[in-house]
């Protein structure tokens, strides 16, 4: 495996591989890397590499030029090869595409410095655009080394125990289990037990457990990725269970004020289809209450009927799960009554999120009301609408307006109860 880097500081990788495993794989020739200074591959007096940007703009942006031939040299079309531009724009850097990668014969990383490189190297030279995070190094240098390192740990003969590649974390979707080394008791806290008895099938099921529960306490999202077996998934799925962040959300579905198609503020109907969804959708989530707002008496009368029937009449014996559904639901006349309502029992004002199907002003996104939701200890009432959607002088009230729901058509006229469990999905879900 050849890394062929190309920089503008050479010299930044003096120490960089000269340390560690890298340094013995580049001993012993398993992967060869070799730094290229890209003023080489100019042609003017001042080995210039830089110009300024067209249409203006702060900082130097690389010249196509330099780069262009260099890779032109570098790159061996005999190998299977690869240009890769390093960007905090590109594709971000994790362990599958590093193993990936290493199936490569001759990787070419292409280093970018002051504002980034002429946008035509990109679209005449690179095979993939990698970034290592969202954040903004001054160089290229230091993904370059990073992704080096990474690649090289996956071509055979580079790691002395190929085991050690499978353990670790991110394989299968799921971070390595704790590790521990002597003394036993390290300032009071001792090694778990189960790892001082020698019960190498036991420390297996343990360490597995483990695995499991850090993967969705320190970084959920790789959980996607996991092939658990049944046993496994329950072991998570208690494990959720047992630490759900704690979060209080009230959901409520406005009947008036509402519009019409004509934008005239109407009452629309309770449909016993929306309680039904809804309050499974709700209680599935983790919501605490779910009112219905309606000030006609005869309306509340019949919604009241409806969820009699399911907590206290014939349909308890018929489906309990339902009455436990129903127990969340709520009849109120108005959006202040249930605001009080929220008030007296969380001793604070909930804050107001208002959805909508339409495209609003300054729109929360998802993970971001998410986070607001699990990292704050204030109640949250999400109103969804019915009709034409909420009236004006309620979402006037709104602390936030979330981004509507949307596939990639024109067509968005999603249901109210199919509305809400996305939303409730991506608010509240535990995500896998
Ligand atoms: C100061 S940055 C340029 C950032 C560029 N103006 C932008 O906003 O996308 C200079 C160079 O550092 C490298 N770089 C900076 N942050 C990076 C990251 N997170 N991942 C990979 N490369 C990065 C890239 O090679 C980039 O061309």
């Amino acid at each position: 495996m050849k890394f062929d880097i190309i920089t503008i500081f050479p010299d930044f990788f003096d120490s960089v591989f000269s340390h560690g495993i890298i340094n013995k794989a580049l001993e012993k020739n398993i992967v060869d890397i070799n730094i290229h200074n890209l003023r080489d591959f100019t042609k003017n007096k001042h080995k210039k590499v830089d110009d300024t940007p067209y249409g203006g703009g702060s900082g130097m942006v690389m010249s196509p030029e330099p780069i262009g031939l260099a890779v032109e040299e570098i790159k061996d079309n005999k190998k299977k090869s690869i240009v890769i531009l390093t960007t905090p724009q590109g594709q971000k850097f994790n362990d599958q595409i590093a193993e990936n990668l290493s199936k490569f014969d001759q990787i070419v990383l292409l280093c970018g410095r002051y504002e980034g490189i002429d946008e035509r190297v990109n679209e005449l030279y690179v095979d993939l655009e990698l970034s290592t995070g969202d954040y903004i190094n001054s160089g290229g240098e230091y993904a370059a080394a990073i992704i080096t390192d990474a690649v090289s740990r996956y071509v055979p003969g580079v790691l002395g125990n190929i085991e050690s590649v499978k353990s670790e974390s991110f394989k299968d979707g799921l971070l390595e289990y704790p590790q521990y080394t002597k003394p036993n008791d390290y300032k009071g806290l001792k090694v778990p037990e189960i790892l001082l008895t020698g019960n190498h099938a036991n420390i297996e099921v343990w360490r597995k457990r483990k695995s499991i529960e850090r993967t969705f306490k320190k970084n959920p999202d790789i959980l996607d990725y996991s092939k658990l077996t049944k046993e496994e998934s329950d072991i998570l799925k208690n494990y959720q269970i047992e630490n759900a962040p704690s979060y209080n959300v009230y959901i409520a579905l406005i009947h008036y004020p509402v519009y019409n198609k004509q934008l005239e503020i109407i009452s629309t109907a309770c449909k016993s289809i929306d309680v039904h969804d809804i309050s499974r959708d709700g209680t599935t989530y983790g919501v605490k209450q779910f009112f219905l707002v309606t000030p006609v008496v005869e309306q509340q009368k019949l919604a009241k009927k409806l969820i009699d029937h399911w907590i206290v009449g014939q349909g308890v014996k018929f489906n309990d799960t339902k009455s436990e559904a129903f127990e969340i639901v709520k009849i109120k006349n108005t959006i202040d009554d249930v605001i009080t309502e929220i008030h007296k029992v969380e001793n604070k004002e909930p804050k107001l999120i208002f959805t909508d199907a339409r495209l609003n002003e300054n729109m929360i996104g998802y993970n971001e009301l998410r986070k607001k939701i699990f990292e704050n200890d204030n109640p949250f009432l999400i109103l969804f609408g019915t009709g034409w959607g909420i009236a004006q002088e309620i979402t006037d009230k709104a602390d936030y307006v979330l981004k509507p729901v949307r596939g990639f058509t024109n067509f968005n006229h999603l249901s109210v109860r199919s509305a809400t469990a996305i939303i409730l999905d991506r608010l509240l879900s535990c995500k896998i």
